[in-house]
């Protein structure tokens, strides 16, 4: 398992009041995995990625990563943990808009302390996601779904255990949408990446291979498909 929830409750204190997004859940991600969290707006999806992912602490619960429990690690190492391990994707790319697509994805490794080859690694993580002639444009300069790709070879870059993906098309076209998440399921395939991504778009649903369902804070159902 790379990662799991165990009985991870999330509360928000919002003024007097408090909002439960997540209510005791337990999920769990083995190597390979090509997964959806699905589920109505609101149910909690963001909450529970963001958990896994290590940006944020459950209120109750365990957060699992590499078998070791998340809240037992330093801040020190828990940045090293997600900077290591943790690809993020996130809706709205992301990307930091000074820097070129091949200095984003540089940055990454360099955070993640990589300081061998890091040139030839970021070259082959964009023309890996399609972006061989772009690779010194900026955002800006990039259209919708190629900023995307350049938030996915971010992500691989680093040979994370799993890439994190919340909702990775909601901001893309249909056709977009659907060459990236094409992408991410080759990857899957060939080499072996493993994927975890929310969505409600049954586009995004029907690619997956283990469809996770939330509502209101809890798992209500789970479909595997060959
Ligand atoms: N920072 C926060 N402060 C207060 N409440 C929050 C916060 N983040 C999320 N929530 C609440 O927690 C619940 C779950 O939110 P979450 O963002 O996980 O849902 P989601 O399934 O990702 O929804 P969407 O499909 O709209 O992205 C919602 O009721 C939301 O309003
Ligand atoms: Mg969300």
């Amino acid at each position: 398992m790379i990662c799991q929830l165990i009985g991870a409750t999330k509360v928000y204190p919002m003024g007097d009041l408090t909002v439960v997004a997540l209510r005791g859940i337990d999920v769990g991600v083995e190597s390979g995995e090509f997964t959806a969290f699905a589920g109505p707006s609101g149910s909690g999806k963001s909450t529970a990625l963001n958990l896994i992912g290590c940006l944020d602490r459950p209120t109750e619960g365990r957060v699992m990563v590499d078998g070791r429990d998340v809240a037992t690690l330093t801040d020190g190492a828990l940045g090293e943990l997600r900077a290591k391990r943790i690809g993020f994707i996130f809706q709205s790319f992301n990307l930091i808009p000074v820097l070129t697509a091949a200095e984003n994805v540089d940055l990454a490794l360099r955070l993640a302390g990589v300081t061998e080859n890091r040139a030839a690694r970021v070259e082959k993580s964009l023309v890996d996601v399609g972006l061989k002639d772009l690779l010194h444009r900026r955002p800006a300069q990039l259209s919708g779904g190629q900023q995307q790709r350049v938030a996915i070879a971010r992500a691989l870059v680093k040979n994370p255990a799993i890439i994190i993906a919340d909702e990775p098309t909601a901001n893309l076209d249909s056709s977009n949408g659907e060459a990236i998440l094409d992408l991410m399921r080759e990857m899957n395939e060939r080499d072996g990446v493993t994927f975890l991504f929310s969505t409600h778009d049954p586009m995004v649903m029907g690619r997956a291979r283990r469809v996770v369902r939330l509502k209101d804070g809890a798992i209500v159902g789970e479909e595997r498909r060959a």
